[in-house]
Formats: C-alpha cells, structure tokens, sequence
C-alpha cells in the first residue's frame, strides 16, 4: 500500500530516494516525505499530496547526505495530512522510521509512552515505533529496533536511520514485503523492487521478524530473536522497460496493451503437444497429490477473485473437480472444511495480499496443500505456498489489474488442461484446448487493433451515472470484472450481474439513461442472452454489446456491438474482458480521472 525506499551509498541520497519514490507512487499517493542525515544532523521533509509535492517543497534546499529513507503514503491512522506523513521522528530529533502496515497495539503502547512523557505530535502509528526506538536506544540502533518490534504487535516493514548511527540503515519487517538490493558501494532497502530496478537487480527479501542492518558494503539479517540468517540473493529478470510507460499516456494503457505479449510469457515453454497436456515446473513436485485431490478451493479478493470464478467454470467443466470459490477476507475467519482430498488455489497478482496471505495461512494451518498463482516473484505468498504458478506478467503498475487478470485465466486453463487430461479429457480434447489457447494472442491484438471503435462507444456514454453489466456463465465473472474496473477508475457507479437475475432486481434501474453492457457471445446460452437483451430493450435501456464476429442478427437488437473473434467457448474471457478494459480506460480518461491512481485506492493491499 505504501512504498519504502532506503538508500546508503557513493551517491548522495536525494535524487535517487525521488527516483524511488515516483516508481513507488502507484502504491500509495496521498503523502509523501524524505528523512536524511546531513552535516548538521537529521532532516526530515514531508508533505501531503503526491511526490511532485515533496519535489517542489525541496526545490530550493541543496543536500549532500549518503544516507536517507524515503516514504510514500495510503493513509491507515489519520488522515493524509504534512504531520501525519512519514518519516515520523521521535522527540529527541535523533530517529527517524518510514513504515508500511499497521500496528495493532498502538493505542496500548501511545499510553505507555505519553506516561513515560513522550510527546506524540501525530495521528499515526508510526511514530509511536519511533519513540520507541528511542526509549531501546543506548549505542546500537539494531539492537534498539529490535526490542522496539519484539513489543509491537501488527504487520509491519520499517526502514530507520538516526544521526547517531550515520553508517547505517536498520530495516525490519513483519507481515508486510521489504528487499534488500545490493550495488557497488551501495545498497537500497525498498518494499518494492520497481524502486531499485534502475540501479540493480540483486536483491534479498527479508522474511517475518527479522531485522536488517544495512551498510554501505554489506548487510547483515537476524531474526528478531537475535538468530543469525545466511540468505542468498535472487537476480530479478525484469527490464527497466517493463516499469516505464514506453510512450502510452497511462501505465494502463500500456499493460492492456501488453496482454498479447504476457499471454504469450504465460503459456511460453509450458504446452505440450505431444501428449495434449501442459508442464508447469512449479506442479512437478505434486502430480501424484494433485491426481487425488477431490475437491478445489480457491480463494482471492478482487480482480484475482473475479479470475478465480472463472477457473471454477473450467475446473468443473473439464476436470470434473467441485470447486468452491471464497473472498480470502471471508474464508480467514471461517472454519472451512479441509480434508486430505482438498487442494486450495490462492492467486494473488501482488503476492502480498493480506487477506489473501492470511486465508493462505489458515488452509495450510489446517492441513491443505495451498498453490499460489501468483505475479510477483520472491512474494510472500510465492514464497510460503506448497508450490504454485507464476503468470510472468512482468510488473503490473496501474492500480487496475488488466494484464495479471488474462494472465491468471490462462494459468488456471493451464491447471485446467493439466488436471483434466489426469482426469476426464481426451488427448483430441486436450489438443482442441491447447490450439485455442494458443490462438489467444493474436485474437487479443485483433481486438485492441480497433481500440478507435471502444473509444467511440466510450464518447457517448462517459457522463453517465450508472452502468450495468451482464454476463452469463463463463462471461458472468467477465461482467463483473467489466463494472469494477468502470468503477474503480472512473468513479461511475456499476454492477455486475448475471444476466438472468437482473429480472429479481436491477430491472428496476433500467430507463432511457441506463446503459448496460451484455456480453452476448455465440455459446451454449447464447439465446438466453438474447432474451435478457429484449427485456432490457423492453424498458429502453441502452444496450452495448459485445458479442461473436459473424454474428449477423445482434445489432438489430442493440444500440452498439463490438465484435470479438470466435473461441472455444470457456476461453471466451480471455478475450471478452480486453472491451470492457478499453471501455472503462477511455471513459475514465474522458472523465479526467487519474487513471493509474484512482482515489482512495492503492495496489497491494498489504492491511487488513
Ligand atoms: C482491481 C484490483 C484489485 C486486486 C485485489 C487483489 O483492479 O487490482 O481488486 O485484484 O486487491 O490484489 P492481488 O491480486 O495483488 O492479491
């Protein structure tokens, strides 16, 4: 949610702390601030706003220092405000922390230290971890930060630098991601590693309590009960490319267009045509478990979670496996049943998800083997899963999921064709299943080739207020998936539902100036749809459609169609949601809405 960027080093701190910050900005953006140890002792600087509003409140001050921290902000305990923005310093003036998470016991420990006579200047949790430190503090900021966390309860990454200690950065982190990136007489702590790409790819990720000490040449990790930790570094294979905007006006735009691309990345090395199955290297290990599961769970939240509904479709129908599908807030707190024949799916883009994380936690507490399909690599949940599937979408920027959305479908229809042909499906199945697979990409260019029709549709109905979208079947996930991405970045109200419901409620929406969206595909149900279109059109709802190319007989029924090529039907979304992406990016932008920055939002949900 937040983003810590840590530099100590050669250079001096400032423009390379800015540099983090702006590539972290897409985590959160509602305060921003800066702390280093300059000749005259510690600075710190900080502002509501976004990063442009730190750089400008600098413009003026020269600064020499090696060694800073930096913060940019989603605000949990007070509102975004200057005090409320990190670094928090403690009173002596000596200490100052970025930090990430949320501190449970804060409200405990603010009593303890207002007794102790700590004056606490604002809303946060923060700057209760920095006066604590400064109460551990004798002569060693490490040891100081580790008796600080071992009394705070909660998730936590923190980066700490104090004038005392100018050799160092003390970084800790507890339920919350932060790396370690190592240079040439320098290294960088950041809870990302789009801060860091442009000076290195080596990095180390520090797991659950455990601290770090960060040097100019070196670093040290120990758990927070004093455990010495060896851990090797991984080399990180994403471009400097992959985090820039390459000419499109919004990282959005970028990543919807790059779906041909990751489509390609997630299938590449992984079908196998001669015996019409698939190989996934992180399944290797659990073929023999995954050949006796009886039952699936998967869970996820948002964009994931709509992605998931749809790996229900195609488990069911394919592998012939139950599959139930949970919000990973829900299922946290519940008491599943989990027996020696349950396989748990967790997908997660970010791989830090709390709620997905926790729910993670709880199945495997519970005895289940758990697979993540996840994006981030080196993440936690790619870390603490039994095994799993990374859909090498490369990094995702623009708080909308787009690309990691296709990218978890076709790796759930990967699973799919993997446990089926163990299974039901025939070897001609299984071909039929690949080849469509395969023809993925160029389908998806095809349709973003005529991005100019979208913008058109989207001309037209960008001051609305409401929308609707319906689907059925395999394409119900899609509608869903359609009104939440009109919603999260354009700030119009919309709902998804399938199409057959809107006749027990939302029915009663429609008039003149409700625009619904059907996904009317050439399927099984296709009639269906058709029906529900008429009783939209009944009370003069405005209909978009998208629907099948060669479907000659739609548009007399609608107001508007985009076609979409012909698939083997369980893989329509794979296509049928780039429309609906394209439709709430352009809306928004006609709407002057920051696209990769929706308000209130933040990728990587990393509080509860
Ligand atoms: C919506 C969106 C969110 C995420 C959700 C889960 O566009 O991006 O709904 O899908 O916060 O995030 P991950 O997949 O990182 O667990």
């Amino acid at each position: 949610m937040c983003g810590i960027v840590g530099y100590i080093g050669h250079r001096k701190a400032t423009p390379i702390l800015i540099d983090g910050l702006k590539r972290l900005e897409y985590r959160g953006y509602d305060s921003a601030g800066i702390a280093l140890i300059e000749d005259e002792g510690l600075i710190h600087e900080k502002t509501a706003g976004k990063v442009d509003a730190l750089v400008a409140h600098l413009a003026d001050r020269t600064f020499t220092s090696h060694v800073g921290i930096a913060h940019t902000r989603w605000a949990t305990h007070g509102e975004p405000s200057d005090l409320n923005a990190h670094p928090q310093v403690d009173n002596s003036g000596n200490i100052a922390v970025v930090h990430n998470g949320i501190i449970e016991n804060y409200r405990a420990l603010r009593q303890i230290l207002e007794q102790q006579g700590y004056k606490i200047l604002s809303d946060t949790d923060t700057e209760i971890i920095a006066h604590l430190i400064g109460f551990h503090y004798e002569d060693d900021l490490t040891e100081a930060v580790r008796a600080s966390m071992s009394l705070v309860v909660g998730t936590y990454a923190i980066a700490v630098i104090d004038k005392r200690s100018p050799d160092v950065i003390v970084a800790a982190r507890n339920g919350a991601p932060l790396l370690i990136a190592c240079g040439e007489n320098e290294n960088f702590v950041a809870s990302d590693a789009a801060a860091i790409l442009s000076y290195t790819n080596k990095v180390t990720y520090l797991e659950d309590r455990e601290i770090a000490t960060v040097s100019i040449n070196n670093f040290q990790i120990s758990t927070i009960e004093k455990v010495k930790v060896d851990r090797q570094a991984t080399e990180l294979d994403w471009t400097l490319g992959a985090i820039e905007k390459a000419g499109h006006d919004y990282f959005m735009h970028k990543e919807i267009h790059e779906q041909p691309e990751t489509l390609h990345n997630a299938m590449r090395g992984r079908l196998n045509f001669e015996e019409a199955t698939v190989r996934l290297n992180g399944l290797t290990d659990h073929l023999d478990d995954l050949s006796r599961i009886k039952r699936v769970i998967i869970t996820a939240c948002g964009t994931s979670w709509h992605a998931a509904l749809i790996g229900e479709y195609l488990l069911e129908e394919y592998a012939g496996l139950p599959v139930e599908v949970e919000y990973a807030s829900e299922f946290r707190y519940r008491s599943p049943i989990i027996d020696d024949g349950t396989l748990v799916l967790v997908i997660s883009q970010s791989g830090e998800t709390a709620d997905t994380l926790a729910a993670m936690r709880e199945a495997r507490r519970k005895g289940a083997k758990a697979l993540g399909i996840v994006n981030s690599v080196g993440s936690t949940i790619a870390r603490e899963s039994d095994g799993g599937v990374y859909i090498h979408a490369g990094p995702e920027i623009g708080v909308a999921s787009t690309k990691a959305f296709t990218s978890q479908i076709m790796v759930l229809s990967l699973i799919t064709i993997l446990l089926g042909r163990m299974r039901n499906i025939s070897a001609n199945m299984g071909s039929e299943m690949i080849a469509a697979l395969e023809s993925v990409p160029e389908k998806i260019q095809s349709i973003l080739d005529r991005e100019d029709e979208i913008k058109k549709i989207a001309e037209l109905y960008y001051q609305s207020n409401n929308f609707l979208y319906l689907g059925r079947g395999v394409n119900f996930p899609v509608a869903l998936e359609g009104a939440l991405k009109l919603k999260e970045i354009s700030y119009i109200h919309a709902e998804g539902y399938p199409a057959a419901e809107m006749k027990h409620g939302p029915i009663a929406l429609i008039d003149e100036k409700m625009p619904v969206v059907v996904i009317a595909t050439k399927d099984s149900i296709y009639d269906k749809v058709m029906s529900n279109i008429s009783q939209v059109r009944a009370r003069k709802g405005r209909v978009i459609a998208i629907a099948t190319e060669g479907d000659t007989e739609i548009a007399q029924h609608v107001n508007h169609v985009f076609y979409i090529p012909a698939i083997k039907q369980c893989f329509t979304p794979l296509l049928s949601v780039i429309p609906l992406q394209l439709m709430a990016y352009h809306m928004a932008v006609l709407r002057d809405c920051n696209v990769d920055q929706p308000r209130n939002l933040a990728k990587s949900v990393t509080v509860e």
